[in-house]
């Protein structure tokens, strides 16, 4: 009897310290955009790191920043770690995220430290990358198609139903296109190019690297999408060609940022330390994520399409990611392309 009332009180001791434990630890909720795989890998990894555990779900940046406008009053997420920039800016200049100066900063590029800088230090860069689109070389020649090596080849009427990207509103991908469109061609020129581009598009996806996983799957021809996801496809050992345009093309800084109010602030900002070490960041050759680190110190795949080869536009991420600029766009794309006949 004696023994067994100590083997129950050791019992019940364990526990307590199990889940004393487990509290100490803490939690967190990321709301992720990069790629699931990368997002997943992420939140198992700072769970492994850090025995902090991590609810995480995977939105396109747009819907992203959506969901914590509308979870202003109450917020739930923690932090936001990854997609494009510029609804990360829009983010930092309504005041939906909060500054934060990492140690970590000494460690990264000048365009990470920029991003920050030109937002209040409410956002950081964590990647970034150069848009461009894929195609799958085996239904190009089935269907005797001209290889294509412009954005404006993208207009030709041999490829209608053939391309596909993103919905700008949900996407951060789908953004930049626009957005690097009406930076190569002036406004009206840029819109120009949407509405052509429109007629040959047989679907807007939700999320920006769809067109590309479509292509790979053999249920779609050309993706707009930045470069490293059609890399991926092809590393994958899809049939698909990846192609930065001649015309010379845009790019992203894939950010992260501390929601405003969050509720785990503590384990918000060891996430975003850890997010910026090299360790964290060599995560991404595991998933054949091939964006550029922010991380000085991380490594690249010689798989990754190489930068210094693609002509960049000197995208203006204060102005696109500004918030009536990026309302206004989508605004405009919303009413005068979207609604065209196809
Ligand atoms: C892919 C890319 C990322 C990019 C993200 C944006 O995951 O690999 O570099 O930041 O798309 O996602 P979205 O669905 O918003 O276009």
């Amino acid at each position: 009897m004696r023994k067994s009332i100590y083997l129950l009180s050791a019992a019940t001791l364990a526990l307590a310290a199990a889940s004393t434990s487990a509290m100490a630890a803490g939690k967190m909720t990321l709301y992720c955009s990069a790629q699931e795989d990368w997002c997943q890998l992420m939140a198992r990894g700072f769970e492994d790191a850090s025995g902090i555990k991590v609810n995480m779900t995977r939105k396109s940046s747009g819907e992203t920043f959506a969901q914590i406008k509308a979870e202003e009053a109450n917020p739930k997420g923690d932090v936001w770690w990854g997609g494009t920039g510029d609804p990360h800016l829009q983010a930092a200049e309504e005041d939906l995220t909060q500054p934060y100066m990492s140690s970590m900063r000494s460690q990264l590029h000048p365009w990470a430290i920029a991003q920050a800088e030109s937002a209040g230090n409410k956002t950081i860069g964590i990647y970034s990358g150069a848009l461009g689109y894929g195609y799958n070389s085996d239904l190009l020649a089935a269907n005797n198609l001209p290889v294509p090596a412009c954005w404006k080849d993208l207009l030709k009427p041999e490829y209608k139903g053939h391309v596909q990207m993103a919905n700008p509103n949900s996407s951060g991908t789908a953004y930049t296109t626009l957005a690097t469109m009406v930076q190569l061609f002036g406004e009206d020129g840029g819109f120009d190019f949407m509405k052509g581009l429109h007629k040959n598009i047989n679907q807007y996806t939700k999320s920006g690297s769809a067109p590309i996983k479509a292509a790979g799957r053999g249920e779609n021809t050309i993706g707009i999408v930045f470069m490293h996801d059609a890399v991926k496809q092809g590393v994958a050992g899809f049939p698909v060609v990846t192609v930065a345009p001649c015309e010379g093309t845009g790019y992203e800084i894939g950010s992260m940022s501390i929601v405003k109010g969050a509720r785990n602030l503590d384990e918000a900002k060891q996430f975003y330390d850890w997010a910026l070490s090299t360790d964290a960041q060599n995560l991404a050759l595991e998933v054949n994520a091939f964006q550029v680190p922010s991380n000085k110190g991380s490594n690249t795949s010689d798989k990754a399409p190489d930068m210094s080869t693609i002509t960049l536009i000197d995208y203006d991420f204060k102005t696109y990611g500004s918030s009536a600029t990026r309302k206004g766009l989508l605004q405009k794309w919303d009413e005068e392309v979207s609604v065209l006949p196809q």
